[in-house]
């Protein structure tokens, strides 16, 4: 990208120091926007998603680290490089910075070519980043589009994704866990791609052939899945969706914790789904009746029951919510 069509924004409460940034940065043919202080960077970060931010430590209101911390959690606002204004000797600032994600630091009084030199990088990187999400993107509108060009299983991913990372954080799991089973949710059945649809839409039950074919998805899935980067952490989660806790799931027939926590999840909010959705030869069950199927195939050792008990009670405090 040429400077001229990257977005700088400078957020500080002193008037000269913006005045100052601003002119290096013009002259170099990049677009300057400024905020002056903390919340009106806030507002300005969301609805122009700068391609930089440069953010001083000391405001008024809310401060540069708890600013940087906000971007750095925003969904949308995440992958913008953040380098903070920092005192010359401020290695507590720098070590606060580090820990509300600030991408790097410029020390006043600024040098002209280092602050070229640090805009320029950052922004190569954050457009690199950008690429690769998209990638991410491409993948994942064909997993959804996979997902809701079929008539019968119509936005099955979608839903165990959210129940799944739903019930990841009632149960205590942490930000990044909670993500990679959002991932896996949309990724896990990416495999049928290669699943012959006269099989997967048969409105009768398979013959052993059929199943068996049917049974590579969780495979296939994870070698279309594996060159992607970011995919990496949700591999055993797709490879290992149809494992059962007592050993008798495909495709390793792995039991107890050696499944990842992860796939001992998803399985259980996959079947749920599958239970409660019409199939070609049966309607949806009612979420009771679904549970109660669930439970007494946990009892039989399928389902972890520290997975299916949690989500019971998920599930309890959704309706309890919803009726009140
Ligand atoms: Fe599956």
């Amino acid at each position: 990208m040429e400077n001229g069509s990257a977005n700088v924004l400078i957020v500080d409460d002193n008037i000269q120091n913006i005045e100052l940034l601003e002119a290096i940065l013009l002259s170099r043919g990049y677009h300057v926007h400024k905020a002056y202080n903390g919340e009106d960077a806030l507002k300005m970060v969301d609805k122009m998603l700068p391609h930089i931010i440069l953010l001083d430590v000391m405001m008024p209101g809310i401060d540069g680290y708890e600013v940087c911390k906000r971007i750095k959690h925003g969904e949308k606002t995440r992958f913008i490089p953040v380098i903070m204004l920092t005192a010359l000797n401020g290695l507590d600032d720098k070590i606060k910075g580090i820990e509300a994600g600030a991408d790097d630091f410029l020390a006043k009084p600024f040098q002209k070519p280092e602050l070229i030199a640090r805009v320029k990088s950052l922004i190569k990187l954050r457009n690199l980043i950008v690429e690769l999400d998209s990638a991410q993107n491409v993948i994942y509108s064909l997993a959804l589009a996979l997902d809701f060009n079929d008539p019968y299983t119509h936005g099955h991913s979608q839903r165990v994704s959210d129940m799944s990372a739903r019930l990841a954080e009632f149960m205590g799991l942490s930000q990044n866990e909670q993500q990679i089973i959002r991932h896996a949710g949309v990724l896990h059945d990416i495999g049928k791609i290669a699943t012959d649809k006269k099989v997967l839409h048969k409105p009768a039950s398979l013959d052993k052939i059929e199943y068996n074919h049917v049974k590579e998805h969780p495979v296939i899935g994870e070698k279309i899945c594996s060159p992607l980067n970011f995919a990496k952490p949700v591999l055993p989660i797709i490879r290992w969706h149809h494992e059962h806790f007592n050993g008798s799931g495909y495709p390793d027939g792995l039991a107890g914790s050696n499944i990842p926590l992860g796939a001992r999840i998803l399985s259980v909010v996959d079947v749920y789904d599958a239970l409660t959705s019409a199939r070609p030869y049966r309607q949806g069950l009612l979420p009771d009746k679904a549970l109660e199927i669930i439970n007494t195939e946990a009892c039989k050792g399928y389902w972890d029951a520290n997975v299916v008990k949690p989500f019971i009670d998920m599930l309890k405090t959704d309706s309890a919510s919803s009726n009140a």
